[in-house]
């Protein structure tokens, strides 16, 4: 094991951008051991990672990181030089539902990983990069982006417990000299999103004749980055970012969600041989989510003039990019979409 420069603990990365996350390390450096640990919930699934699980400098541990002596254990093990943490309950409607989970991983599990790197290591040569969200920040008007001084104003519990763990991240900073780094990130698409999030859910109601249930007027704002260029910008923060800070991630790429689920039918109407405009009769408005955040926005002029991170794909060509994935992944979307996916499907759309 001290072969290895560094031995990472990744969290979280069987899940959407944790999948990415890996992938990305893994063939850019080969002189780090690199340790998955997931928990696979619902959202976590080995099949993202098929490609690469035979990769010499790769350990996947299923583990959960709210059972202290696992993360302990693991820490030990391994002897983890660094951390990159994204383990966490993700998603908004499901934090309506329930706030419990969230509090436990996003909250409890956080503090469970400080602990561990706060009892491990014992000078400043590592990191923790604690990988966060713009939502920490509360909801924009019409005008403004959030930079990295807009005040905390989380509004859902699932952000609430995100804005939670930000602060305990600073705190170990602080309190206890721990180097940690992170990065509040806007929405994320690409490839291995789970169907419950609007654009991957979008283009599996659209390939199924299914109802395409947009929240209140579709007026609601989000600021959209492509998965690969978070991934980047977490290597970027990782390596060059200054301890102790934290870097917003974003495209200035802002869309309606209506707009959004617009262009989403075009593409897949010419993706299936559709006539013009045929998908978007799918689309109705439906009862607005609880607390709805209106905008989100990001300013990334930190990272871009400290680290000259740039985002890289256009949106236009990444929504037909990740179109194209789901259609020829349809093994995948099969499987997630069964089972469970039903029932919570059930729960949430029927009669709404
Ligand atoms: P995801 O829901 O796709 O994946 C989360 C992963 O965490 C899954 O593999 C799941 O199995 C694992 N997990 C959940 N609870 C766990 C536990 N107790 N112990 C161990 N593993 C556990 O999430 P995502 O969209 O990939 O988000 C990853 C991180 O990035 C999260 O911290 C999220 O807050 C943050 N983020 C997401 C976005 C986005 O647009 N998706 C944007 C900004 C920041
Ligand atoms: O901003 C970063 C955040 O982006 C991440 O921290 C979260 O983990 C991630 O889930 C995402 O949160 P959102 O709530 O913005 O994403 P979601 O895909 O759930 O919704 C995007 C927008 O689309 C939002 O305004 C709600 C709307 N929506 C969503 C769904 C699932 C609909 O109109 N219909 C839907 O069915």
């Amino acid at each position: 094991m001290e072969a290895y420069n560094k031995r990472i603990l990744i969290t979280g990365g069987a899940g959407f951008i944790g999948s990415h996350v890996v992938r990305r390390f893994l063939k850019r450096y080969p002189d780090y051991l690199i340790i998955n640990v997931d928990k696979l919930t619902y959202a976590g699934n080995l099949e993202n990672l098929k490609d690469i699980e035979k990769a010499p400098n790769y350990c996947f541990e299923k583990g959960d990181i709210v059972d202290a002596p696992v993360v302990d254990e693991i820490f030990t093990k391994y002897q983890i030089t660094d951390v990159i943490h994204l383990a966490a309950e993700s998603h908004v409607d499901r934090s309506i539902e329930g706030p419990l989970d969230f509090v436990m991983t996003n909250v409890v599990g956080t503090v469970n990983l400080l602990e561990a790197a706060k009892k491990s290591w014992i000078d400043s040569a590592h990191v923790f990069h604690h990988v966060s969200t713009d939502e920490v920040y509360g909801s924009l008007g019409d005008e403004g982006l959030f930079n990295e001084s807009t005040p905390y104003d989380p509004r859902s519990p699932y952000s609430a417990s995100k804005a939670s763990s930000d602060h305990f991240v600073m705190a170990y900073f602080h309190t206890y000299d721990l180097p940690i780094k992170m990065s509040n990130c806007s929405n994320n698409y690409g490839s291995h999103h789970f169907p419950e999030k609007l654009i991957p859910l979008m283009i599996h109601n659209i390939q199924h004749n299914k109802p395409l249930p947009v929240y209140g007027k579709g007026d609601n704002i989000r600021d959209w980055l492509w998965v690969e260029d978070h991934a980047s910008a977490i290597d970027t923060i990782f390596h060059q970012g200054r301890v102790g800070e934290s870097y917003n991630v974003g495209g200035l790429n802002e869309w309606t969600n209506i707009k959004l689920v617009r262009f989403l039918c075009q593409i897949m109407d010419e993706k299936l041989g559709r006539e013009k405009g045929e998908s978007e009769k799918l689309i109705t408005f439906v009862t607005d989510r609880a607390g709805h955040d209106k905008r989100y926005a990001i300013d990334a002029s930190k990272l871009e003039n400290e680290l000259n991170w740039r985002p890289s794909l256009k949106f236009e060509e990444g929504l037909v990019q990740t179109v194209d994935w789901y259609l020829q992944n349809q093994d995948w979307v099969t499987k997630v979409t069964s089972g469970s996916y039903k029932e919570y499907y059930k729960k949430m759309y029927d009669n709404r």
